[in-house]
């Protein structure tokens, strides 16, 4: 499998640090043997090598990359190495954008038209096109796998649309952000807000811009992914609820505590309509003991009741995982 990999942050260089460290396993247990062809980054450049890049010298400093594969092309753009690399796959992992969900969106819509699959970390196109990426994947035949979009690794959209096929689904909730609610489990401990902040920031949790984490829009953008995967329903930002934590003082804080409660930012989503909003939650409520980046879901089924799942929402091989997970998935399709 050739891989092309748009966006060098915290995922695209957990996916590599995974890709490399497990690259026997992944041979001997599944007969996965990928090949990183191509690294598009936002501010460093690209490198392109139909051989296939050297991992090591990928992660220890792209911008001292070597000049060793027999060809190694530099500073091409994303959408001559999409046209002219012949790759199986393309990676989506750049920055989010929430409204336009460009400019990754093209770029998943031609390595679609030019017969790839397409994986995405970046939850832009899938929140902004979902109904689009997945006809044009129907009509080239292709995949487009999304698991990373919502709770990392935490295979909160395979649950839902595979392991519980069969089941009607009637509201999904919880926790969708792992910045803010490792930013809250912090607060309770009395750190402040601004310190909470810069750390998740630095743990490479938070947005590239992390307004969207702490107003709720990246929570309400993972709302918006799951109305359309379980629901087919497509909800604009401005119709929902959104109300982020930046309002939250210490204050509210210790009222909660005192109350017997923790503040949580919730997200709820149904056929009729979704929201985010900081709730206080019993502290004898499964979710009030989520904490820090960890994230939690609940489907609401016919068949089964309640099924809840909680696992990681963010960070570098969480998220890695998740692109690595749907590669699998596209390998053993065969
Ligand atoms: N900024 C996001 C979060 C990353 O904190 O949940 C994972 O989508």
């Amino acid at each position: 499998m050739k891989i092309i990999l748009i966006g060098f942050g915290t995922v695209g260089q957990g996916l590599v640090q995974i890709l490399r460290d497990k690259r026997a396993d992944l041979k001997a247990r599944y007969g996965f043997e990928p090949q990183v062809v191509a690294v598009v980054t936002g501010r460093r450049g690209s490198l392109y090598s139909p051989d296939g890049l050297n991992l090591d010298a990928l992660l220890s400093d792209f911008a001292a990359y070597p000049d060793q594969p027999a060809v190694l092309e530099r500073g091409w753009s994303a959408e001559r190495i999409i046209r002219e690399s012949h790759a199986d796959v393309l990676v989506e992992a750049s920055p989010s954008n929430l409204e336009t969900g460009q400019p990754a969106l093209n770029l998943c819509e031609l390595a679609l038209q030019t017969g790839k699959h397409v994986v995405l970390a970046n939850k832009g196109p899938v929140a902004v096109a979902y109904n689009d990426l997945i006809s044009f994947a129907q009509k080239a035949k292709r995949q487009v796998l999304f698991e990373g979009t919502v709770m990392a690794g935490t295979p909160s959209i395979r649950l839902a649309m595979q392991a519980l096929q069969g089941c009607t689904i009637t509201s999904a909730r919880g926790i969708l952000n792992g910045t803010t609610n490792y930013m809250l489990t912090q607060m309770e401990s009395g750190k402040p807000y601004a310190e909470a902040l810069a750390e998740a920031q630095a743990l490479g949790y938070a947005e590239a811009d992390p307004t969207a984490d702490v107003e709720g829009w990246d929570a309400a953008g993972k709302a918006r992914i799951l109305a359309q995967a379980l629901f087919g329903r497509k909800f604009l930002a401005l119709d929902m609820h959104v109300q982020g934590i930046s309002h939250l003082t210490p204050a509210d804080i210790d009222a909660a505590k005192a109350a017997g409660e923790r503040w949580k930012l919730i997200a709820q989503v149904t056929p009729q309509g979704a929201s985010v909003q900081p709730r206080r939650i019993p502290v004898s409520h499964p979710l009030a003991g989520v904490s820090g980046t960890t994230n939690a879901v609940t489907y609401t089924t016919d068949l089964l009741g309640d099924v809840t799942l909680i696992g990681a929402g963010a960070g570098k091989l969480q998220t890695g995982f998740a692109l690595l997970s749907d590669l699998l998935a596209i390998h053993q399709l065969g």
